[in-house]
């Protein structure tokens, strides 16, 4: 049987009805050596759906924080029962299975469930020996040519362990959304304790396998992440932190570590990349091949909306280390973020006849150019696309070239909200608004925040198409409907201490045929 805490984790997550304990006759009993500790202290998850498919996680894991990675688990084979259901008492199951948990993969379970009605609520769970899982809810997606009158979403980032509690992801799982995007930071891989008693483990910078692994397990215990992950399918693209910060392509930030070689760097992404797959609900497209993942990928939601999640990390050439205030080189558009294959991808994507009406790019740092300096000199982020404006200037020719309506990008990496309309040419307001964007503050990163910061406040007066910007913590949630796309920025009071109440601090408006915001903020 699941423990306690994680029943606790079900009521608070509004899925107390679905853990039906005494429903374990539709699930053959395995022969089970092992003792009675928990198998699925991690929880379970969903992701990437589809019309007819969802992929379905867990890992089996007893001891998250054993230092050697495995999870306090015999290196062995394990094997795993899973079903699907139409209820949460599992009394309508549609389909069911058996797989095994292996010890090269960190005893990780990836089912790549078909057979399945479109924008259809299923729980499922996992049952190992005579262990069964919490339970999780996920959704699939609409059929391609279904026309749904609304949908919702919810994006976040930036989860940082020692930073504060994931309350923000408490509330995100008490939402009704269709799906939830993670937009990188879902680890952070330094080392260090913070004050509030939630250290990081290992104590240090993780480097190989094994630390990656016990850092994803750690993270995994958290009551609020394992709330999210039962509550909502999730798809997700990482940024820096899931391997080191500030990383681009095959070269490492510059520090004094041994990965400055690009050859040691690339172990340290595959290592990186092996305990991130190991522990997220990924599909098998997504598959590590060593320091090599295909992480850009389309998810349509109907004629309604799509998303395009992009990877802005493998392919792009290095920062300018150099770029104090303005320089040349960051307008060249020879240095790239996305690599040609992407970009080219995602332009055709964005430019398809056939594709949805709202087109949501998920996206890491900010696209909006975002001067942080007051008065008349400049300065930009060399890490986001400010310090690839050559890149961002052909993407976005591309984009107003081929007539893309309903763009909208959502972002992470800052730590603060923002909504800012994207100018042709961020010179000249007057020139034509090729697409929308929304920042997304931190889960934790940062600590408590506060509604505008000095440097927000500069943003808003150096940057005239930014329209609202904030410091707290929070998510962001979206309705989407025919007509508008909707943003409330949801906003905590606290994250030093647990159990803050959410509010919303503000909601911005699209309009489907008219680029630019309409209502919220200094609109
Ligand atoms: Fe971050």
């Amino acid at each position: 049987m699941s423990t306690n805490l994680n029943r606790r984790q079900l009521i608070g997550a509004g899925l107390a009805g679905g853990l039906a304990l005494t429903s374990t006759a539709t699930l053959p009993s395995l022969a089970d050596e092992s003792s009675e500790t928990d198998l699925f202290t991690l929880g379970v998850a969903s992701g990437d759906p589809l019309p007819d498919s969802v992929v379905l996680w867990t890992r089996l894991c007893r001891s998250p924080l054993a230092p050697d990675g495995l999870g306090g688990m015999a290196a062995r084979r394990y094997p795993v029962r899973w079903e699907v259901a139409e209820d949460d008492a599992f009394r309508r199951v549609v389909r069911r299975g058996s797989t095994v948990a292996a010890p090269s993969w960190a005893h990780s379970v990836h089912v790549e469930v078909d057979g399945l009605r479109p924008g259809r609520d299923y729980w499922f769970r996992f049952r190992a020996g005579r262990q069964l899982s919490p339970v999780g809810h996920t959704r699939t997606a609409p059929g391609y040519d279904a026309d749904p009158a609304a949908l919702a979403f919810a994006f976040t980032s930036c989860q940082n362990y020692p930073a504060g509690y994931f309350t923000a992801l408490r509330h995100m799982a008490q939402d009704d959304l269709d799906v939830v995007l993670h937009l990188g930071d879902y680890i952070y891989e330094g080392g260090g304790g913070g004050a509030l008693g939630r250290a990081h483990a290992p104590a240090s910078e993780t480097f190989g396998l094994a630390d990656y692994r016990v850092r994803h397990s750690q993270y995994k215990t958290d009551p609020d992440l394992q709330a999210l992950h039962a509550a909502h399918a999730m798809i997700s693209v990482p940024d820096d932190h899931e391997v080191e910060n500030n990383w681009a392509g095959d070269i490492s930030q510059v520090d004094t570590e041994p990965d400055q070689d690009p050859a040691v760097f690339r172990q340290r992404r595959a290592a990186a990349f092996k305990a991130m797959y190991e522990n997220m609900p990924y599909r098998r497209a997504q598959l590590p091949d060593g320091p090599d993942m295909r992480l850009y990928r389309r998810v349509r939601y109907g004629r309604l909306l799509d998303f395009s999640m992009i990877d802005t990390r493998q392919y792009r050439d290095d920062q300018l280390e150099d770029c104090v205030g303005d320089c040349e080189a960051r307008r060249d558009p020879g240095r790239t973020m996305l690599g040609e294959a992407q970009e080219r991808w995602l332009v055709d994507g964005l430019a398809d006849p056939g594709a949805a009406r709202w087109k949501v790019v998920g996206n890491q740092g900010i696209s909006f150019e975002a001067d942080r300096v007051a008065g008349p000199g400049v300065a930009y982020s060399q890490d986001n696309w400010g310090g690839y404006a050559g890149a961002r200037q052909s993407l976005y020719d591309q984009v107003h070239e081929a007539g893309v309506e309903n763009l909208v990008v959502v972002t992470g990496d800052a730590h603060r909200n923002a909504s800012a309309e994207l100018k042709l040419d961020f010179a000249d307001q007057s020139s034509p608004t090729i697409g929308t964007e929304f920042l997304g503050t931190s889960v934790s990163s940062g600590g408590d925040g506060g509604d505008q910061s000095a440097l927000t406040r500069t943003w808003l007066a150096e940057n005239p198409h930014i329209k609202f910007a904030n410091d707290q913590r929070g998510y962001q949630r979206v309705r989407v409907s025919r007509e508008t796309l909707e943003v409330d920025y949801r906003v905590l009071e606290y994250v030093t201490r647990p159990g803050s109440p959410v509010s919303t601090r503000e909601t911005m408006v699209v309009e489907s045929g008219r680029p630019g915001i309409v209502a919220g903020g200094r609109v």
